[in-house]
């Protein structure tokens, strides 16, 4: 069995040594212009060039949950996608944005700023029920940090495509803009975006979006940056329609120096770092998914298959 690697921006070394101890008789290679035909391939951000010469690969492991640059390259016909499914990733998600909202909710930025000026200062306790969070998104990440959130007791709504029911959760669904939509925002004060980035989602989070949040609403953007319509939420926040953002992604990373969000006073910026590839998850993962291809489980038995229509 060949197994390439095609990983831009990631040290392939260590990808190529985990896999070689999962597959110790595979041939295991960094992509070359030229090279033999693989069985699998293992990519993050291949360039067009490798893609086009992929015609007669089993399968393409992609070592992220989102596909979306992934989508926008010409595939090799009939080669399925597959993402990380989970792989440690949504432990990491839930901690992060359980820490926005609580961070929000508790007011925990401004009993720094005042501890820093030496300042012994209450709070009115805030009714969580005023708090209901709302997460778009209810796949394997965006259950988890809805799930998360409900032991702490906020109320929490989740939207997706298809209808759901999840135990604890007021679920919402239907096409983006549609009535499920609307009744989901709604209700909404704590808005986390955990969509994928397809043509129907880009843009989501834009005026209208969070014109429809409970006034004083907060953002949390964990997802892709292409969500945000990002001069919306900057007169959002200068109005007072929306109190504040953490913001994990965004449409240019690294963010461009200068940019408003870095110094905004409401705005939480982080490094597109909420939930990290972990190499030994994903690797054994990744072995685990070729094992069973290998054995000829089909592939609707494997999680994490793109669907090239729906684009995730
Ligand atoms: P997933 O399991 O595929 O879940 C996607 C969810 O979004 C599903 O519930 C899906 O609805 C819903 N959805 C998709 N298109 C929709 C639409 N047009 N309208 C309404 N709902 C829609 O994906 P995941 O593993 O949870 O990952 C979600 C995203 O998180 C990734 O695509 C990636 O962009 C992002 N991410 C970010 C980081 C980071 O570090 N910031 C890390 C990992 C992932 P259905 O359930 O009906 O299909
Ligand atoms: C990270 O953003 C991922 O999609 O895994």
């Amino acid at each position: 069995m060949n197994i390439t690697l095609c990983l831009t921006d990631t040290k392939p070394e260590p990808w190529k040594a985990g896999l070689q101890a999962a597959f110790p008789d595979a041939r295991i290679t960094n992509w070359q212009p030229g090279d033999p035909q693989a069985d699998y391939a293992v990519v993050w951000a291949p360039p067009q060039a490798f893609l086009d010469q992929q015609a007669g690969l089993r399968a393409i492991f992609n070592i992220g949950a989102g596909v979306d640059a992934l989508m926008k390259s010409r595939l090799p016909a009939g080669v399925p996608v597959v993402r990380l499914d989970d792989a440690g990733m949504s432990v990491q998600m839930a901690e992060f944005v359980a820490h926005a909202v609580i961070r929000h909710f508790r007011e925990l930025d401004g009993y720094e700023a005042d501890v820093a000026l030496g300042k012994w200062s209450y709070r009115k306790p805030r009714l969580r029920s005023d708090f209901s969070v709302g997460v778009m998104g209810l796949g394997v990440l965006g259950q988890r940090v809805a799930q998360a959130l409900r032991l702490f007791e906020f109320p929490v709504r989740g939207y997706s495509r298809s209808a759901k029911q999840v135990e604890g959760i007021e679920c919402f669904s239907g096409p983006v803009g549609g009535e499920g939509f609307q009744a989901f925002l709604r209700g909404t004060r704590v808005l986390v975006c955990l969509l994928p980035l397809t043509p129907e989602t880009e843009n989501i989070i834009d005026r209208n979006t969070l014109a429809a949040l409970a006034p004083g609403a907060y953002v949390i953007n964990v997802a892709r940056g292409a969500h945000l319509v990002e001069a919306d939420l900057l007169d959002a926040l200068a109005r007072g329609q929306v109190a504040g953002a953490t913001l994990d992604v965004f449409r240019t990373e690294p963010l461009p120096a200068g940019h408003a969000f870095w110094q905004h006073p409401q705005i939480t910026v982080t490094p597109h770092t909420s939930a990290r590839t972990l190499r030994e998850e994903s690797i054994a993962q990744i072995a685990g998914k070729i094992r069973a291809l290998q054995a000829g489980a089909p592939l609707d038995a494997i999680a994490g298959v793109v669907n090239p229509e729906r684009g995730y």
